[in-house]
């Protein structure tokens, strides 16, 4: 697959190495470009822009502040609407960290949802914020010999895609729904962010135990 990545930081790095380890042709967008070099020569992908990087990818993570998300949506996406098609898997957390509040939009919505609102016709799917930078550059990421259960929200198609990159970390899918769930998972991930600025161990996750992939749909049950 081709896989355009937003965002040239520490979820970038932790994540394109195990993509491009299973075969996927990876190219990384920056609005800093030399630093965006930098990355992707270590991890061993291509470097661009944020726009070559929306174009190339038949899926393409955002991996961004939240600071940045509408200027680096406008970039990538454009008048021509480079996303809309495409897969959008982000992995973005919007917390105020100076109280550990949500930061919501209008109508109390995610910051998933919000960069659906940003790029129209995008199948946008919240995957990878539950946990530091740390636990995605283990391979396979695992706890007590267990694959980690990564849940994921959002557009159908686009959760097709996510399962498959997912899997390919040698992690595991974990359905809990569409994109409005994404607001649920933005919120676990601050109790988490919480602890690690307590000091607690970058590995600290919620450790989801299922039963493996044929029990992923969570949400029938
Ligand atoms: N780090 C973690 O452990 C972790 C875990 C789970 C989820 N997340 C979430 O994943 C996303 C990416 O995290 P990260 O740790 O990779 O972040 P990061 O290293 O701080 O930066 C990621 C990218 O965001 C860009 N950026 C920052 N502020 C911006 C702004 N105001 N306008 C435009 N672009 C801006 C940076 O641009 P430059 O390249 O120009 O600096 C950089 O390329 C965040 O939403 C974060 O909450 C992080």
């Amino acid at each position: 697959m081709k896989i355009g990545v937003l965002g040239a930081g520490m979820m970038t790095e932790a994540l394109v190495p195990g993509w491009v380890r299973a075969g996927h042709e990876v190219l990384i967008g920056g609005r800093t470009p030399g630093k965006t070099e930098d990355l992707a020569q270590r991890v061993g992908a291509k470097a661009g822009t944020l726009r070559e990087a929306a174009e190339f990818g038949d899926a393409v993570l955002l991996a961004v502040l939240l600071a940045g998300l509408e200027e680096t949506l406008r970039a990538a996406g454009g008048p021509e609407g480079a996303l809309a098609g495409k897969t959008v898997i982000d992995c973005g957390n919007a917390v105020d960290v100076s109280d550990f509040s949500q930061v919501t939009f209008a109508g109390g919505t995610s910051m998933a949802e919000e960069a659906a609102r940003l790029a129209p016709g995008a199948h946008v799917v919240k995957a990878f914020n539950q946990a530091h930078a740390d636990v995605w550059r283990m391979r396979p990421p695992a706890f007590d010999g267990r694959p980690f259960a990564v849940p994921i929200a959002g557009h159908e198609t686009g959760k097709t895609v996510a399962r498959e990159l997912i899997t390919d970390l040698g992690a595991e899918p974990l359905d809990a729904g569409d994109l409005t769930q994404a607001r649920h998972l933005e919120a676990m991930a601050i109790v988490v962010i919480r602890l690690l600025f307590s000091g607690h161990d970058p590995l600290s996750v919620f450790a989801f135990t299922g039963p493996g992939r044929t029990g992923e749909a969570a949400t029938s049950r």
